[in-house]
């Protein structure tokens, strides 16, 4: 049997608690997610996707309920011991990319490294290497405006690899992207979960996409209404552009 990487329990999560706009946006959620699995969470707008995914990935924390990440009871730890965990554990990607504006796609790389206090010689090297990996290399001294967004979201991704997470939350990384584009961001995926044994969880409006991935998760209204085996692609090559 796996080991289990995400165990969520009835976990709960209300906006505008304590006021007359108190709103129960979760209601009540269990999940388990394993070592090393490619999982899709799909849903309609405003199902409460991007809110759980904040609480997985430590982002956020749920109104009540229990959340175990590798283990650690992540229900009762402190903020500080959160993000460091959050730092060590887990690689985001998002839908707007969230580089950070004139600064070359290598430093923009390096920044999480330097948080991390990597000596600069390893960053520059690291950062080099996951920008080869994602094909980004010539492009390095580029600033993310100079970049096109599939170029961009690759850079996103080769920073969210940088402090060697054992996950990555990817929240709608193809849903700016043309399909060419988001063929290209999604068997980076499928090579990093493949070849690295990385867990992915990535949440989309693509059911084409969900489907490639070991197991589609649905969400409705704050609820888990299914669950289905995806077909999970072994179609993999990075291809190049
Ligand atoms: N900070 C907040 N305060 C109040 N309500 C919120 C907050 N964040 C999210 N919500 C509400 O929770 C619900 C779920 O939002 P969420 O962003 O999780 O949906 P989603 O499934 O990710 O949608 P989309 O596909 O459009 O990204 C929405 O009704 C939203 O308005
Ligand atoms: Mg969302």
């Amino acid at each position: 049997m796996a080991e289990t990487i995400m165990r969520a329990r009835n976990i709960r999560k209300s906006f505008n608690i304590g006021t007359e706009n108190e709103l129960e946006i979760l209601h009540g959620i269990d999940l388990d997610i394993h070592k090393g699995e490619f999982v899709s969470i799909v849903g309609t707008s405003g199902s409460g996707k991007s809110t759980f995914m904040n609480i997985l990935g430590l982002l956020d924390r749920p109104t009540s309920g229990d959340y175990e990440l590798n283990g650690i009871d992540v229900s009762s730890a402190a903020d500080n011991e959160l993000s460091h965990i959050r730092n060590k554990e887990i690689g985001f990607v998002f839908q707007t990319y969230n580089l950070i504006p004139r600064t070359s796609a290598l430093k923009n790389v390096e920044l999480p490294m330097l948080y991390a206090r990597v000596p600069e010689r390893e960053r520059r090297e690291r950062a080099e290497m996951l920008l080869e990996l994602v094909g980004m290399k010539e492009r390095m001294h580029h600033t993310p405006d100079e970049l096109s967004g599939g170029q961009k979201q690759r850079v996103a991704i080769a920073r969210s690899l940088v402090n060697h997470p054992s996950m990555i939350l990817a929240d709608e990384p193809t849903g700016a992207l043309d399909s060419n584009t988001g063929r290209i961001v999604m068997d980076l995926f499928h090579r990093l979960h493949e070849e690295n044994g990385i867990t992915i969880v990535l949440i989309t409006h693509s059911n084409e996409l969900a489907e490639e991935t070991e197991r589609v998760i649905t969400l409705r209204d704050g609820n888990i209404i299914g669950e289905t085996v995806g077909k999970f692609s072994k179609n993999h090559d990075l291809r190049k552009h």
